[in-house]
């Protein structure tokens, strides 16, 4: 199999291209991605020299570049990773998100469409059913509620892809998984950040009263995840992935200071984010019924794992915390603290 894989010298996206080698999921994957500020080719120096492995620089919104690839490639499969990710970026500046998330994933379906790419699996998030109250689940047919312009992107996306399925006969599955953590994740989500700056002594920044709830999810089973649908899920279907964790933001904040010994004192409340979703809570039931699959790593183990490698990688992200992420730091939580007081 030859697969176009988007964004994968971003956190999943990359995890994605080293398993599909490793695990010989593909005998070629071709790695499209722009390099914004969150894609890093040192995310797939595993695989550079692979001899089935290749990199190609460009943007999604690019019809001519994305075009080009799918004549001269004829892909079995484009795997649709590239978004703009983070919410607090989107609310920033919802610019960049809802060009790439919805007219680059426009652009590719059409490109799909036109070089009859047979298979199209567009990734996408928990973060569109909204806030869930206790004490419900979303499954694959609950309502769309989004609150930023990131999950709005999205959702529209999702809405997009679907209809290429019901219009032209695209077969094309989408996905929508929780919140992952792992190795190599651009240290502005919850979990690197906060296991970077304890691990620098600098203070952990909780959103709000931290009671937030989020479903964790460990990179590898989102992976194996997405590949159980290219395999086997059905075609113009929705498949949630889910970690069948759920807990608390300020619980998940004590656990890292106390896996890396640092005292509690550094944590400093800050201003809540702007239309914060409260809880955040999908099942898996339909994924697991119809390929399988189940998470394999629990969050204890994928914690550890997590937090050993970014000691071990504390280079890798001093590379990353230069210019541009000291900028939007300091956009993003330089007032934060006083605002709250
Ligand atoms: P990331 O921000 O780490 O990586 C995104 C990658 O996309 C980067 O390599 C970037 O260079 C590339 N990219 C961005 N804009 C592009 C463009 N216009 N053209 C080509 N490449 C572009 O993101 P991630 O956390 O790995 O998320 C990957 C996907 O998974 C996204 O679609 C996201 O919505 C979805 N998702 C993420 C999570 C999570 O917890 N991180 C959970 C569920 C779903
Ligand atoms: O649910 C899936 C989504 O998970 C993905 O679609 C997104 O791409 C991904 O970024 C993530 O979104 P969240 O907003 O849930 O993730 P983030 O790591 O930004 O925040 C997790 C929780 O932690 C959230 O409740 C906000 C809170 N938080 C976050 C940061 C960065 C803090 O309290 N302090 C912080 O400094």
């Amino acid at each position: 199999m030859k697969l176009v894989v988007t964004g994968g010298a971003g956190f999943i996206g990359s995890c994605f291209v080293r398993l599909a080698l490793r695990e010989r999921w593909a005998e070629q994957v071709i790695n499209l991605d722009k390099l914004t500020y969150a894609g890093n080719l040192e995310n797939v120096t595993e695989v550079s020299d692979h001899p089935g492995y290749s990199f190609v620089q460009a943007d999604i919104c690019d019809e001519d570049a994305v075009n080009r690839l799918f004549a001269t490639e004829s892909p079995d499969a484009v795997i649709h990773f590239a978004a703009e990710s983070h919410v607090d970026r989107s609310i920033h500046s919802p610019d960049p998100v809802i060009r790439t998330n919805v007219n680059g994933t426009f652009t590719l379906l059409e490109a799909a469409r036109r070089h009859r790419v047979p298979r199209f699996i567009h990734v996408s998030t928990d973060e569109v059913y909204g806030s869930v109250d206790p004490p419900h689940e979303a499954d694959e047919g609950y309502p769309l509620h989004t609150s930023s312009p990131y999950s709005a992107s999205k959702a529209g996306s999702d809405l997009l892809a679907l209809s290429y399925h019901t219009t032209y006969k695209l077969n094309v599955s989408v996905t929508r998984a929780s919140n992952n953590y792992g190795p190599f994740q651009f240290p502005e989500k919850l979990i690197p950040l906060m296991i970077s700056n304890a691990l620098e002594d600098k203070p952990l920044p909780v959103y709000g009263d931290g009671q937030q709830v989020r479903d964790w999810l460990y990179v590898e089973d989102h992976c194996r995840a997405v590949f159980a649908v290219l395999e086997k899920g059905a075609l113009g279907e929705i498949y949630n992935i889910g970690g069948n964790c759920s807990l608390p933001n300020i619980e998940v904040v004590r656990r890292i200071l106390k896996a890396t010994g640092k005292p509690e004192s550094l944590i400093t409340r800050v201003a809540d984010r702007p239309g914060h979703d409260r809880r955040y809570a999908l099942t898996n039931a339909k994924l697991t019924r119809q390929t399988g699959w189940h998470p394999r790593v629990n969050f204890d183990t994928g914690l550890m794992n997590t937090i050993e490698w970014y000691r071990r990688n504390q280079e890798w992200v001093r590379r990353i915390k230069t210019g541009e992420y000291r900028h939007f730091y300091e956009l993003n939580y330089t007032n934060r603290a006083r605002e709250l007081a």
